[in-house]
């Protein structure tokens, strides 16, 4: 393929005028000159720099983005492992993607956005559908070729192990975990299992599998490519008063078992770059809202409260501050770690958008046309954390992420979908649920 077709590709595909194009096109001067220059078959590196740069595939580049097919040699994309495309493709273009916790609400909201807008990536679904996992979150993509759903604990390394062997696997994402600061304060042992066991285990069992060496404790090289990304929280860092943010040189001081859980897990995962040399990437985000989150937290819950007209159980007076996040962000902002994060970073993901929690409630009663007698102010929880509040300076400005939505338009879409989807709602508040709701409140 020529210079000349593939610029045009990327000009059609990103819609660029040519003036947008010459200046994406200054940062990558030298490398198009090389490929300009006389090399007929593009470079590994040339494609890798442009790839980077407009944040796409090399198969998107190569305008190979319908049909999966390699432009060299016609072999479908999924079979080549080896030869001369080995590095392009192993390097860039498919990678093998394990997704743990996928059927909850984040994780579900990940592999849609990874399998419909980023199309070249296979991936694995392991989750052990705990009550807050949910298959149905993923009808949308259960038939996509590029997707394979495992049910498993990440406690168990002996499967683990069978996958990493199986699916070859390059990038772990690790969502897995008890999540509610609730459940944490009634059974904090199972968080104890979930959030700091199953998140060692799975980083021995990637050890074992991506360093060159494994058995020698010295040898700190991996395989290309690979990456461990653990989906932390701004919790870890504990709680802030009136003012102040937090950076991620913040100290953690977790106040919950479900944020100690969470700390031991980063620290797990930090070790493991520090002592082995093992590729990671921590994220750390506020609050996320968005469909498909189950209704034991703070935004879903009030949701469902408020179209049934049931009470709306506000801790205390309702006073302390969160920091709220269209879960679509957040996926954008994983995703921008996955790609360009540098090894052993820490970054922290937020959407500069703090609110009381009364207020959140109060807006969602206006917007869903009921009157404030539905509040019911209850006895706080132990141990509540005041303010939580990010400084997303560095995502923002190294990674060149930020969030797409305001609040007002996040929680549009969030209302909208609670609304078109009561079937779903009422199929998850049967049976587990009534039985925590009846106990919590
Ligand atoms: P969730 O509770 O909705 O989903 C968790 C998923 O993990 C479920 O599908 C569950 O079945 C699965 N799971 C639990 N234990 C498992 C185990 N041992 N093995 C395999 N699967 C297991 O949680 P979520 O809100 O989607 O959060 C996902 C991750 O993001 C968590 O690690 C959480 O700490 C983190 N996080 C959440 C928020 C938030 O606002 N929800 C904010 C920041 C970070
Ligand atoms: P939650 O959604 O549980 O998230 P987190 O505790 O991880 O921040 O709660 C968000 C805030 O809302 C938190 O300050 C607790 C408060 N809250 C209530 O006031 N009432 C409720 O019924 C729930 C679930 C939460």
């Amino acid at each position: 393929m020529k210079t000349s077709e593939v610029l045009l590709n990327i000009r059609r595909s990103f819609k660029l005028t040519q003036e947008e194009m010459a200046n994406k096109l200054m940062v990558t001067r030298q490398a198009v000159s090389r490929w300009e220059n006389g090399d007929t078959v593009p470079s590994t590196d040339t494609l890798k720099i442009i790839s980077m740069i407009f944040n796409v595939s090399i198969n998107h580049l190569l305008g190979q983005y319908n049909n999966d097919i390699c432009h060299y040699c016609g072999a479908p994309i999924d079979k080549i492992k080896s030869g001369v495309h080995s590095e392009i493709f192993k390097g860039e273009a498919m990678k093998n993607i394990l997704v743990t916790g996928g059927a909850g609400f984040i994780g579900s909201n990940f592999i849609q956005y990874m399998l419909t807008s980023k199309i070249h990536n296979n991936i694995i679904n392991l989750d052990a559908l705990t009550y807050a996992g949910n298959l149905e979150n993923l009808s949308t993509v259960k038939d996509s070729p590029k997707y394979t759903f495992v049910k498993g604990n990440i406690c168990d390394g002996k499967l683990l192990d069978e996958i990493f062997t199986k699916y070859d696997i390059d990038i772990v994402v690790n969502f897995a975990a008890e999540s509610h600061v609730d459940r944490s304060i009634i059974e904090p042992d199972i968080f104890v299992k979930s959030n700091v066991i199953g998140t060692h285990v799975l980083l021995e069992i990637a050890k074992k599998h991506w360093k060159k060496k494994p058995e020698d404790k010295y040898d700190r090289e991996y395989k290309s490519g690979v990456k461990f990304i653990q989906i932390s929280t701004d919790e870890v860092y504990g709680t802030l008063s009136y003012t102040g943010l937090f950076t991620e040189e913040t100290p953690l001081a977790p106040n919950s078992p479900y944020s100690a859980s969470k700390a031991s897990a980063d620290m797990f995962v930090r070790s493991y770059h520090e002592t082995f040399g093992m590729p990671v990437n921590i994220t750390r985000c506020s609050n996320n809202y968005g469909p498909y989150q189950f209704p034991e937290k703070l935004i879903p819950l009030m949701i469902n409260n408020c179209i049934n007209n049931k009470p709306l159980p506000v801790y205390g007076v309702g006073a302390q501050v969160r920091d709220w996040l269209y879960v679509e962000d957040h996926c954008t902002a994983i995703y921008a770690v996955m790609m360009n994060g540098i090894s052993g970073e820490i970054y922290n993901i937020g959407g500069n958008n703090e609110m009381k929690n009364i207020d959140v409630v109060k807006f969602l009663i206006s917007e869903l046309g009921k009157t404030d007698n539905l509040i019911q102010y209850v006895k706080d929880r132990p141990g509540h954390d005041m303010r939580y509040a990010i400084d997303n300076n560095k995502i923002t400005s190294e990674l060149d992420w930020s969030p797409a939505y305001t609040f007002k338009q996040g929680m549009k879409k969030t209302i909208d979908w609670y609304l078109t989807n009561s079937e779903w709602m009422n199929r998850v508040i049967t049976g587990e649920y009534e039985h925590y709701y009846s106990k919590m409140y």
